[in-house]
């Protein structure tokens, strides 16, 4: 038996369901039940009444999953799949900013760690971000806003309003340069550019579409053009494909590869699925507290 078929078999058996994450290798999308974007990952596991959640994806999303379904085994097939993103902040340094801040309410990006989330008002992913933000603006004139400078930057610039922020990126979009983008411009006039909001401003501000990886997939589907420019991780590119046979694509830069993304494989799939590892843990009083923030979100949204 050939491993996706040994991988079939053991997920019948255990009653388990593979969730990834857009950036996946493009054997594990081909595996996976469900490929989606963060919210789409957090609104699957939500819902889903399978026992086992193979999370392909990093560990917040994993521990996401396990927030919401804190009773189904969640499992992160390698461990050090993390995102360094997420490990700017801790809830110490969080901490510290709210007592500068005392009135203020606190959005997280879903890119932070289930104790960092513990100690968040309101949760958001790269999709909803701006309408967090309007909603949360209707009743409060402060906002921090977690741990991603560029996604803030972006977002205070669609309202209009100053945020509260902290030093983090994503290291993988921060590659990405605003001459990665002329340059595929001058080569491929007729493209349309779409840029993630981790990218740094100058990258979404040469953009004709700034959007979540999910809204870049409906984008293409429904845009006339025919050429892309990719201007987020390399990964999507082969469900953009899949979903389009008949479109071009091509990535802003092959260096826009997240080192944390492409760990996982078919191989450590089935080892998660045999021995049931690595599975996440998180402490009952935090996942209460965090699911608080995500639950808001999933509400909202
Ligand atoms: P989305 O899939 O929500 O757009 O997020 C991108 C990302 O970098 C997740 O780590
Ligand atoms: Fe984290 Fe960036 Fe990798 Fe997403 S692409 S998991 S934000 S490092």
């Amino acid at each position: 038996m050939d491993i996706t078929d040994q991988i079939k078999k053991l997920k019948k058996e255990k009653n388990a369901i593979i969730l990834a994450h857009n950036y996946q290798l493009p054997e594990v999308h081909d595996i996976a039940d469900f490929v989606g974007d963060s919210l789409g990952l957090s609104m699957t596991a939500a819902k889903t009444d399978a026992d086992v959640i193979v999370f392909c994806g990093v560990h917040f999303m994993a521990e996401t999953a396990k927030i919401l379904s804190p009773d189904k085994i969640v499992l992160l097939p390698d461990k050090k799949a993390g995102c360094p993103m997420a490990d700017m902040i801790d809830a110490e340094g969080l901490q510290a900013l709210q007592a500068q801040h005392p009135h203020a309410v606190t959005l997280c990006y879903v890119n932070t760690s289930a104790n960092v989330k513990a100690h968040c008002d309101y949760c958001c992913t790269s999709s909803n971000a701006l309408k967090m933000v309007q909603h949360i603006l209707k009743s409060h004139e402060e906002i921090i806003f977690i741990p991603d400078k560029y996604l803030a930057q972006y977002v205070s610039a669609q309202v209009g309003r100053k945020f509260i922020t902290w030093e983090g990126f994503c290291p993988t979009h921060a590659r990405l340069l605003p001459e990665n983008i002329l340059q595929a411009r001058e080569l491929h006039p007729q493209a349309k550019v779409l840029a993630h909001p981790e990218c740094r401003p100058e990258i979404t501000a040469l953009a004709d579409m700034v959007a979540s990886t999910e809204k870049m997939c409906s984008f293409v589907h429904n845009d006339p053009a025919v050429e892309f420019i990719i201007a987020t991780e390399i990964g999507i590119i082969h469900r953009l494909k899949k979903e389009n046979p008949e479109k071009i694509f091509y990535p802003a830069s092959d260096k826009a590869a997240c080192p944390n993304m492409k760990r996982i494989n078919l191989e450590k799939i089935l080892w998660s699925l045999q021995d049931l590892e690595y599975e996440i843990k998180v402490s009952r009083d935090t996942m209460d507290k965090a699911r608080r923030a995500i639950e808001r979100m999933l509400q909202i949204t």
